[in-house]
This record gives C-alpha cells, sequence and structure tokens, in this order.
C-alpha cells in the first residue's frame, strides 16, 4: 500500500487531496495544528473511527516551524509521496504577519526537505510543494507572447506570502538538482470550492450572496473589484497534484485554467444564481451594487437596494492586478483535463452556500436540526 504525508491536510485542498487518496487506497497520514477549538470539520467525514483496523487516515499533531517534530513523523510514516500543502495561506493577512509566514510558508518548505534527506529517504520518497501564481506577482511585461504565465515567466511577488512561497519555490528545485530527489513545485492558480476558507474573494461572494438572498443580511463590503484572477475548481487542482507525483521525471508545472475574471464579474455571476441581476454604479471606493431585477420568486429583494460597498480597508498595500496562467504542459505532458469551468464553479459554491445559509436561518427562527439535515 503507497503511503502518503500531507501537511496541511485541514485545509481546503488537503481535504479533497485526503479523499483523493484514500480512494486510490493509499495510507493517508496528515499533519495537523493543535487548536483550542476543532479544526477537522472538513476532514470529520473521512475520519469515522480512529481505533479502526483498517483505518487508513491518521492525524498526527505537528507544525511546519518544529523541525524535530517534523522529522519524527516523516521517519515515523516512512512515506511515498509528501505533499506540502501546509501555509499561512492568505495573501492579505501575510503583510501583518510577514514573519511568521517566512517561517511558515518559507522555511516549513526547507525542514520538509532536509528532513527526507537526512533519514536517508530521497530516493524513496516523492515531494510536492505547494507553489502559486502569486509568484509572478501580476507584471504585464512578464506574461509571454500569448499573454499567460507559464513555466518560462520570471517571477516578483508583491506580498511577504509570495515571498516566502518564492523561497519554497527555489529550495524544492535546489534539492531537486543538489540531491537528485523527486521535488516538485505545482505553480497553481487560485482554486476555490465550496470547502474554501470564508475570508477568500470567491467564498465571501458566495457567503454574502445567500445570505442577502435569505434576507439574513444586508450587504457585503469588498476591497478591489478591479483585480482579475484565473479561478478553477480545487478538486480539479488536487488530482493535479498527484498526477505531478506520478510523472517519469521531477518538473515544475503551472496549473491553471487560461481564462481570467474580475471580481466583480465573479459578484454578478454569484447574485445570477440567485436570480438577482445587479447594476453597477460609480467608481473606485464610491462604487455599489444594486439590484436591478429579482427574476426569483423564493428570494424577495426589493428593486433598487444597495447590496455591495467597497470597503478600502480590504486593499492590499501592493496588489497583483491580474493573474493568467497556460496549462499546456500539464494537459500535453500529463493528461489534466479539468472537469469544472467557472460557471460550474460558481454554481457548485452558490448551492452549497444556499444549502448552509438556509439551515442558519432555520436555526436562527428557533428549529432543530441534525448536522447533516440539509446537506
Ligand atoms: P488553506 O485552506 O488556508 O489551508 C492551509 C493549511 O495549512 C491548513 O490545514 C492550515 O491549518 C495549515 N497550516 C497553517 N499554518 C501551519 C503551520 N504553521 N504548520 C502546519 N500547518 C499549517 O489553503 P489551501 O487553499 O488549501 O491551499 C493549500 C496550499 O496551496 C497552501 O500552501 C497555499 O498557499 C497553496 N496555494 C493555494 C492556492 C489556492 O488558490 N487555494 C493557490 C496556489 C497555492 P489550520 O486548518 O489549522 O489553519
Ligand atoms: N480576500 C479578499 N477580500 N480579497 C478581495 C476582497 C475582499 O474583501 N475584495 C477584493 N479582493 C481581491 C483581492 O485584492 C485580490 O486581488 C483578489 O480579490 C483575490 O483575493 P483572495 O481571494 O484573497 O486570493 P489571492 O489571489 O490574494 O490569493 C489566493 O490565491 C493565491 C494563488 O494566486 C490564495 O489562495 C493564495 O494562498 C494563493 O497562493
Amino acid at each position: 500500500m503507497k503511503v502518503a504525508l500531507i501537511t496541511g491536510i485541514t485545509g481546503q485542498d488537503g481535504s479533497y487531496l485526503a479523499e483523493l487518496l484514500l480512494e486510490k487506497g493509499y495510507m493517508v497520514h496528515g499533519i495537523k495544528r493543535r487548536s483550542s477549538l476543532f479544526n477537522t470539520d472538513r476532514i470529520d467525514h473521512l475520519y469515522q473511527d480512529p481505533h479502526h483496523p483498517k483505518q487508513r487516515l491518521k492525524l498526527h499533531y505537528g507544525d511546519l516551524t518544529d523541525s524535530m517534530n517534523l522529522t519524527r513523523i516523516i521517519e515515523e510514516c516512512q512515506p511515498d509521496e509528501i505533499y506540502n500543502l501546509g501555509a499561512m495561506s492568505h495573501v492579505k493577512v501575510s503583510f501583518d504577519t510577514p514573519e511568521y509566514v517566512g517561517n511558515v510558508d518559507g522555511l516549513g518548505t526547507l525542514r520538509i526537505l532536509e528532513a527526507v534527506r537526512l533519514l536517508g529517504l530521497e530516493k524513496k520518497t516523492r515531494i510536492y510543494q505547494a507553489s502559486t501564481s502569486e509568484l509572478y506577482g501580476g507584471l504585464a511585461e512578464n506574461k509571454n507572447e500569448r499573454g499567460f504565465y507559464d513555466e518560462n515567466s520570471p517571477f516578483y511577488p508583491r506580498s511577504p506570502y509570495g515571498v516566502a512561497k518564492i523561497y519554497g519555490f527555489w529550495i524544492t528545485k535546489n534539492y531537486r538538482e543538489a540531491y537528485n530527489m523527486f521535488a516538485c513545485n505545482g505553480i497553481l492558480f487560485n482554486h476555490e470550492s465550496p470547502r474554501r476558507g470564508e475570508t477568500f474573494v470567491t467564498r465571501k461572494i458566495t457567503r454574502a450572496t445567500a445570505r442577502i438572498a435569505l434576507g439574513l443580511q444586508d450587504k457585503v463590503y469588498l476591497g478591489n473589484l478591479d483585480a482579475k484572477r484565473d479561478w478553477g475548481h480545487a478538486k480539479d487542482y488536487v488530482r493535479m497534484m498527484w498526477m505531478i507525483l506520478q510523472a517519469d521525471k521531477a518538473e515544475d508545472w503551472v496549473i491553471a485554467t487560461g481564462k481570467t475574471t474580475t471580481v466583480r464579474e465573479f459578484v454578478r455571476m454569484s447574485f445570477a444564481e440567485v436570480g438577482v441581476e445587479l447594476e453597477f454604479k460609480g467608481k473606485g471606493v464610491d462604487e455599489k451594487a444594486l439590484v436591478k431585477k429579482c427574476n426569483n420568486p423564493e428570494y424577495q429583494i426589493e428593486i433598487g437596494k444597495e447590496v455591495l460597498s467597497v470597503d478600502p480597508s480590504y486593499f492590499r498595500p501592493t496588489e497583483v492586478d491580474l493573474l493568467i496562467g497556460d496549462p499546456t504542459k500539464a494537459k500535453e505532458k500529463l493528461g489534466w483535463v479539468p472537469d469544472y469551468d467557472l460557471k460550474d464553479l460558481v454554481e457548485d459554491m452558490m448551492r452549497s452556500d444556499i444549502k448552509l445559509m438556509k439551515k442558519d436561518q432555520y436555526l436562527k427562527n428557533g428549529g432543530y436540526t441534525t448536522l447533516n439535515y440539509f446537506e
């Protein structure tokens, strides 16, 4: 049985990847942080009975800032594959905690690579490093002749997060070249899902749209509506992480959809899912979105209601204005074909958030339900 170790297993990608590897018959080890509240919501459905003899998911307490802990876990698991997904992954928050981000997202990667090397596992263990499109920084002049970022485009990170991740990128490449390790970077563009953290822009929008439609919230405040992102579905992207480690050769790969969309358009698409047409008025910090039409009898929102304003506190000291990736190499060499496009993604997130918020509304009105009633 193949053995995998996932750092960041409690996160969006870690949870989908654990599902995928369990389906493929792997023994899956995951590192979770000690926290004062339960933090395993996203993987609880995979972890029914820790004492069952056939349980193939095992969690270990740990942290990417603790080398001894990481080395001990890797020695215990003897993994065939390590997926290093653990990170402080919020770009805006990285401006508030730059040193911590350097330690976790940058040096954390080194700790994993060095543990594998010191334990003499460099021939056995393949390593996936969660690199990011934030490395490119959105500089127009660095796109290729076709207008995309690809594996050869120069990097120009624009946040402490991006700078820490660039260390992770290069140290992974260096260990591959210096010690002949099977260590690869997946340079992933933004990927979202119903399990996306609530403070990333897509999930903030789909949650707020659902709550506004159900009368639980009046409006949402966002930052830069002009920012453009290449958004895919996390399920498609974790499949690619696995494919990267099954390749014949260790390399770095761009994973993206090749399309880019503004935050404003994502808002429009989310409201369209509940039958609401929006009109955007004003510019910059004065921009607002108002309800123009409401075509769904289930959600009665008054015409002219203001449902979105800009709050400059969400602006970043330095912004990445535009991301668009070229996944040609992954498609041609590994045969990656994504199942979801942006419309499917928005539908999936909205369906899930409407369900979740209906449960909220029901409970608020004094109803009682078991956790899965609305699933
Ligand atoms: P996420 O939902 O924020 O999950 C991050 C995971 O890392 C969580 O399990 C978190 O634990 C864990 N973690 C945080 N600090 C840690 C520490 N000090 N030690 C050990 N674990 C720690 O992120 P994601 O969206 O799944 O992304 C997965 C990885 O891909 C990240 O490295 C991210 O930077 C990178 N990435 C993401 C995207 C994207 O669009 N999603 C794109 C490119 C790259 P808690 O649950 O306890 O917080
Ligand atoms: N979070 C957030 N909140 N972003 C907002 C808001 C808001 O209220 N309003 C506008 N935005 C804009 C941000 O300024 C940014 O340009 C864009 O929406 C996307 O922001 P996020 O969803 O926070 O994601 P990100 O692109 O900064 O970072 C994500 O993708 C990276 C890959 O490119 C994260 O998942 C990173 O970990 C990942 O590496």
